[in-house]
Parts: C-alpha cells; sequence; structure tokens
C-alpha cells in the first residue's frame, strides 16, 4: 500500500515565553491510501496538535511530514495551502466555518476555491446538506445553528471535495447516536469508494472500531491498541 501521509520523528513543543509545553516527541506514522484509523488518547495528549500537523496547519519543531510523498516541512504556505485544497479534508475539533455565510456557502466553499462552477458547487453542497439532514437549514449561518448542526455543516465542508485525505477531529462529538451514524457511514463510504485515507480522533470506543487501525496517542507517541 503506498503512502497518503507518513510522519517521521515529530517532535512538537508549543513555546509561550519561557514556557515550554512538549506535547509529541519522535512520533512516527504511516498511514497508507484508502486506510481507515482511529487516534485515541486522553485529553490534553496532543490528539488536536498532532492533526494540525498532519494537515501542513503547524510545522513541526522537529521531524518530517509527507503527504502523498510531498514533503510538507520545506513547503511555502503557499504551497501547503494549494496542496491541502487538492488532497484534503479538515473537520476541526471547532468547526471554525465562516460566521458571516450561509450553512449552504459554507459547504459550497471549498469548491468554489479550487475553481468549480458557482450553479454546480451550490448543487453538491444542497445534495450534500440534504443528505445529513439539514434541508431546512441553508440559509442559516453559523450563529443560527445548533452546536451538532454547525458540526454536521463543516463535515459536509470536509467531504463535498471528495479529498483523498480526511482528517477529522472528535467529528461526532456534538452528534446524537443517529446523526453520528450518518455521518460516520459518509465518511467510510469516502474512504472505501475513493481509496481516501481516513484519520479519526475520537474518545468513542465504538467508533474507533470501525476503523481498520487503533492508536493510541500517549506521552508523546503513538502505539497500536
Ligand atoms: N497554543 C498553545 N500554547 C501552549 N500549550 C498549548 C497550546 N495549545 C495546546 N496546548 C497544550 O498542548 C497539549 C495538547 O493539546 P491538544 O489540543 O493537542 O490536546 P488534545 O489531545 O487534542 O485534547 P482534547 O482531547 O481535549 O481535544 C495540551 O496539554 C494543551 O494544554
Ligand atoms: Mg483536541
Amino acid at each position: 500500500m503506498s503512502n497518503m501521509i507518513k510522519c517521521q520523528d515529530l517532535d512538537y513543543s508549543y513555546h509561550d515565553g519561557e514556557v515550554k509545553t512538549s506535547v509529541l516527541s519522535s512520533l512516527n506514522l504511516n498511514i497508507g491510501k484508502g486506510e481507515s484509523i482511529a487516534i485515541l488518547g486522553q485529553s490534553g495528549c496532543g490528539k488536536s496538535t498532532l492533526l494540525n500537523l498532519l494537515g501542513g496547519i503547524d510545522k513541526p519543531t522537529q521531524g518530517k511530514v509527507w503527504l502523498d510523498n510531498i514533503d510538507l516541512t520545506t513547503l511555502t504556505e503557499e504551497k501547503i495551502t494549494q496542496l491541502r485544497a487538492q488532497h484534503l479534508g479538515f473537520v476541526y475539533q471547532f468547526h471554525h466555518l465562516l460566521k458571516d455565510f450561509s450553512a449552504l456557502d459554507n459547504v459550497a466553499m471549498p469548491l468554489l476555491i479550487r475553481g468549480d462552477n458557482k450553479q454546480a458547487a451550490l448543487l453538491a453542497a444542497s445534495e450534500l446538506l440534504s443528505t445529513i439532514g439539514l434541508k431546512d437549514r441553508f440559509d442559516h449561518r453559523p450563529a443560527e445553528l445548533s452546536g451538532g448542526e454547525r458540526q454536521r455543516v463543516a463535515i459536509a465542508r470536509a467531504l463535498i471535495t471528495q479529498p483523498s485525505c480526511l482528517l477529522a477531529d472528535e467529528p461526532t462529538g456534538n452528534l446524537d447516536a443517529k446523526n453520528a451514524a450518518d455521518v460516520l457511514s459518509l465518511m467510510i463510504e469516502l474512504n472505501q469508494a475513493q481509496n481516501s485515507a481516513l484519520v479519526m480522533v475520537t474518545h468513542d470506543e465504538k467508533i474507533a472500531q470501525k476503523m481498520q487501525r487503533i492508536l493510541v496517542l500517549e506521552n508523546g507517541q503513538l502505539s497500536e491498541s
């Protein structure tokens, strides 16, 4: 299986003035194309930090990250943004929707950014939002949505481009069992039908069991559970 993501000897520390918080240390990870992985670990162990490094949002203090065999640590911000638009879907732990845009526009945005026709982008966004039960919420801005609705919009935004790699940070944390199962099956469908890599941070053992591999992050390193 060829690699979608590879990390080698990753170190990450937050620096706040004199205070250094070491979070990841000599972490290694290989994720194949079409592979699904759950990452478990206690609150504060560094799961969101790791996803930010995998998605090129932050740069490691030391070590390397490759996305589809391209070394992210040597790229300019502009190139990383391009690469992210081509390959990645990212579901943030705290949704990061654009507050001045409707649910529909938020979901269509990644397609518009890559230059798709506006009509087609809005149609695709409306179909996906309808699939996840938000048919009557197209025009709501994030502040006019419930927490779980925002989370679903954020998931739709990550899935809309059918990315070859989906990074999801507790995507079902605010959802009831039915909605969690629905969005999970959309993510697994992308993973299986498009051979996309899926990396899911979760505290939910049952969801983790649906992934091909379960890894636990502890003391800055990953191990098979
Ligand atoms: N900007 C920052 N400056 C300093 N320390 C930070 C910063 N952001 C996060 N940390 C610390 O880094 C550690 C890892 O944070 P991270 O958000 O990656 O944890 P997590 O595993 O995602 O936790 P949770 O399950 O609660 O989401 C935490 O101890 C946190 O306090
Ligand atoms: Mg987190």
